[in-house]
């Protein structure tokens, strides 16, 4: 069953029960708490905190969202990608538990012929949060699965919020059970990988303040989110999100860029990897671009211009040096263009955007062989760092660097540093040290580090007692 198709039965599967249709809204809503629209229930937002009346009892849509939270997941799993497509219902005090439930058991394991998405309800498992035994009860009587497949979490997986204050509530996740060759027996607390998610539903009565307490909503609302692209990797019986129909013609065209035989037998993990990130960051920038970002060093647009900088890093790292990105985007585009007609009509300027900033951030990186020499040594010496044991490594001859971090997780902002080594600015030599710093994913850090010279061994100090240990 192909993406267009999965996206058709659940948007018939609700409306058939009295949820109105409402078409997925620009990832750039106006919430002073959100850079980007990051799950299907934010446009929903004011109805459920009774901000707002709703104009409908129950709503079913196809939200486009940005995460990029798990920026550096990307391309090492099967199944983050910082763009995604959530398909979701939402009922605004009207049917609560038991109707979730139900819905959402009968999408998922309805024949195909009758219009569901026909998994097999003995590979499905659930996840329920610790306590909730009415979840519990439900899954029991209304789809009949057994208790060994319900598995009780705590509040950190089986809570569901927003991350920032906002209505929230316990959830049940329903996972797809792909079989031992993906991983170990167990359940979703068990192997995530094996035990893929497609589908949280949300039992949202609760708001959580910015001091983390949380007070009743006006009422019991449901939200949830089934990732699209996750749901098709499952039915088309693929490994990864980057297999799917929606999503190939871009893993290829990055792969034909960096000359990588990807399916072959001949690609390194290196090599794989690096197409992955390329194609998901090349699709994630035609979108956002589609909806008016552009690059620049602050807010919505340097989530962008990092996203676009950590495709071309990755290909640089696999040898590619012809510009690339805009390719990836007319793939993404000819695939998602049925969905959203915008990104065709915008075609020439998200080409022209992400060709400016490649270009921009290419000239970045080939300008000045001492910078650049000097940031990929400062590169590896991050790794060498987040690799080493314990201080014994940092007092051996290796690349000269300080590290000045000002976050709570220097070895985690020294990992970044290696792939945001281009966000490295405000360089100065002085006194044979080279003075800069960077930032990377919200943290800002600065370093100096020894000049390389040749007739004399480099010698590191990381005197930053956080980013040395
Ligand atoms: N709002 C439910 C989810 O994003 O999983």
């Amino acid at each position: 069953m192909d993406t267009a198709e999965i996206r058709r039965r659940f948007v018939a599967h609700f409306e058939a029960d009295g949820h109105t249709v409402v078409p997925s809204a620009s990832l750039l809503l106006d919430d002073p708490t959100l850079l980007f629209v990051n799950a299907g229930m934010v446009p929903f937002k004011p109805y459920f905190l009774g901000q707002e009346r709703p104009p409908y009892p129950r709503a079913v849509s196809v939200q486009k969202c940005v995460r990029t939270l798990d920026i550096e997941e990307v391309g090492k799993t099967t199944r983050h990608g910082t763009f995604f497509q959530m398909c979701g219902n939402f009922s605004f005090g009207d049917y609560f538990k038991p109707g979730a439930i139900d819905l959402a058991w009968r999408l998922v394991t309805g024949s195909q012929e009758s219009g569901g998405l026909g998994f097999d309800g003995d590979k499905i498992w659930v996840t329920v949060l610790e306590g909730d035994d009415e979840a519990i009860d439900l899954w029991h009587s209304v789809a009949g699965l057994p208790h060994q497949r319900i598995q009780r979490r705590g509040l950190l997986d089986n809570y569901w919020h927003m991350g920032v204050p906002g209505p929230g509530g316990p959830c049940s996740e329903i996972y797809v059970d792909r079989g031992p060759a993906f991983g170990p027996e167990g359940g979703p607390i068990v192997d995530e990988d094996r035990f893929l998610e497609i589908w949280n539903l949300v039992f949202m009565q609760l708001y959580q303040h910015p001091d983390g307490t949380r007070t009743e909503l006006p009422a019991q609302n449901i939200d949830t989110g089934s990732g699209l692209e996750r749901v098709a990797a499952v039915q088309q019986g693929k490994r990864s999100v980057f297999e799917t129909d929606i999503f190939l013609p871009v893993l290829e065209a990055a792969a034909a860029a960096a000359g990588v035989d990807y399916f072959g037998t001949t690609a390194t993990t290196e090599q794989a990897y690096a197409v992955r990130a390329m194609a998901e960051h090349c699709r994630a920038a035609t979108l956002l671009i589609g909806d008016g970002v552009v690059p620049s060093n602050e807010g919505r647009g340097y989530v962008l211009r990092r996203v676009i900088r950590r495709a071309v890093y990755f290909a640089r790292k696999i040898g590619v040096r012809e510009p690339f990105t805009t390719r990836l985007a007319d793939a993404a585009i000819d695939k998602l263009k049925g969905a959203y007609p915008h990104l065709e009509e915008n075609r020439d300027f998200i080409r022209r955007a992400l060709q400016a900033e490649e270009e921009r951030f290419l000239r970045t990186i080939t300008a000045g062989s001492a910078r650049l020499e000097a940031l990929l040594v400062l590169q590896k010496a991050a790794r060498r760092l987040t690799r080493g044991t314990q201080g014994r490594e940092h007092d051996q001859p290796v690349p000269g660097l300080e590290c000045f971090d000002t976050t709570a997780d220097g070895r985690q902002w020294l990992d970044t540093l290696g792939e945001d080594f281009a966000d490295v600015d405000a360089l100065k030599f002085d006194g044979g040290w080279l003075h800069g710093t960077s930032r990377g994913m919200g943290r800002v850090g600065a370093f100096r580090m020894v000049v390389p010279r040749r007739d004399r061994r480099w010698g590191l100090q990381c005197t930053s007692s956080r980013a040395g240990r």
